[in-house]
């Protein structure tokens, strides 16, 4: 995100970088975090939690301040990231089946307490579409939390509401072989009310579906974060004596990077490029 006029009055994007955060959706794992129990303050005991989908790292960042000094983080994404303190980062892709080996080697064999994915494919702007890898990525973030998760443990992750019968599928697939004692779907104030982004809040996993319960677990939606928050649909003017801080933390490897090369070698404006380096950008 660049320092274009709205991004300038957009008041959490301008609070990441005051309070050093290396994205906005630091405030949404807040946010969460005032109603469900998922960061305990202060925290009771060391624990193992996992953040599928990490970079930049801002989840990461506020888990490694809130979860217990002596716990262990580790957080993956298909993206490098840069090192965060008390945070184990690795690149690694969550629908691949090495990932699993990957968490039990740095774990230890230790199950996780908590599982958060803010995952996101690129977007296409086409909603279906969008709407429909999301959930997939979604499956793949449940299915290796499944593998991983110790008993009563929380799963966090981002969905796109708006379609009954993708939450309906999540739903069933939740309930079906394993069983959370609670699922809510939650919308933090810091995520804008014109996005249908919303976060489902699995909690108490216990690994099979419970007696008497032949609906599936406690279904519900909430809001998160105050009132009195800022709106993060409304822009505003940024106040005296209030400046909008350079971003914390540049990406490592962007996924555009390659497309600026891969133009700038088409303009002929790279010619002392070396030929392997050439073919590899061109994919020739
Ligand atoms: C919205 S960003 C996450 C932001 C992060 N929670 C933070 O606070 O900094 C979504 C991330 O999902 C990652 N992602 C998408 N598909 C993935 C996959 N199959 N495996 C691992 N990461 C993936 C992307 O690389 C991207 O970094």
């Amino acid at each position: 995100m660049g320092k274009s006029s709205k991004d300038k009055r957009d008041a959490y994007y301008r609070l990441a970088k005051e309070q050093s955060y290396r994205a906005r959706s630091a405030f949404k794992l807040l946010h969460l975090a005032t109603i469900f129990p998922i960061l305990p303050n202060p925290p009771t005991a060391p624990t193992f939690a996992l953040d599928l989908c990490a970079a930049p790292g801002s989840w990461s960042q506020v888990l490694s301040q809130r979860l217990h000094p002596d716990s262990k983080i580790l957080a993956l994404d298909l993206q490098p990231i840069s090192p965060i303190p008390g945070v184990i980062a690795k690149q690694a892709d969550i629908t691949h089946p090495s990932t699993v080996k990957l968490i039990a080697d740095v774990f230890g064999g230790n199950k996780a307490k908590l599982v958060v994915c803010d995952g996101a494919p690129d977007v296409m702007g086409l909603h279906d579409m969008d709407a429909y890898i999301q959930e997939e990525l979604l499956l793949s973030a449940l299915q290796l939390a499944k593998m991983v998760m110790d008993d009563g443990a929380t799963f966090v992750a981002k969905i796109f509401r708006g379609q009954g019968e993708l939450e309906r599928g999540i739903w069933e697939r939740m309930c079906g072989e394993g069983c959370f004692d609670r699922v809510t779907i939650a919308k933090p104030r810091s995520s804008r009310a014109s996005s249908l982004e919303a976060f489902l809040v699995a909690e108490g996993w216990n690994g099979k579906r419970p007696e008497g319960m032949p609906n599936g677990p406690e279904w519900d939606f909430v809001a998160c974060g105050d009132l009195a928050d800022w709106d993060s649909d409304a822009t505003f003017v940024l106040e005296e004596g209030r400046e909008v801080k350079d971003p914390v933390q540049s990406p490592v490897a962007p996924p555009y990077k390659k497309a600026i090369e891969r133009r700038r070698l088409l303009g002929g404006q790279a010619s002392s490029i070396d030929p392997e380096k050439k073919r590899e950008i061109l994919g020739v």
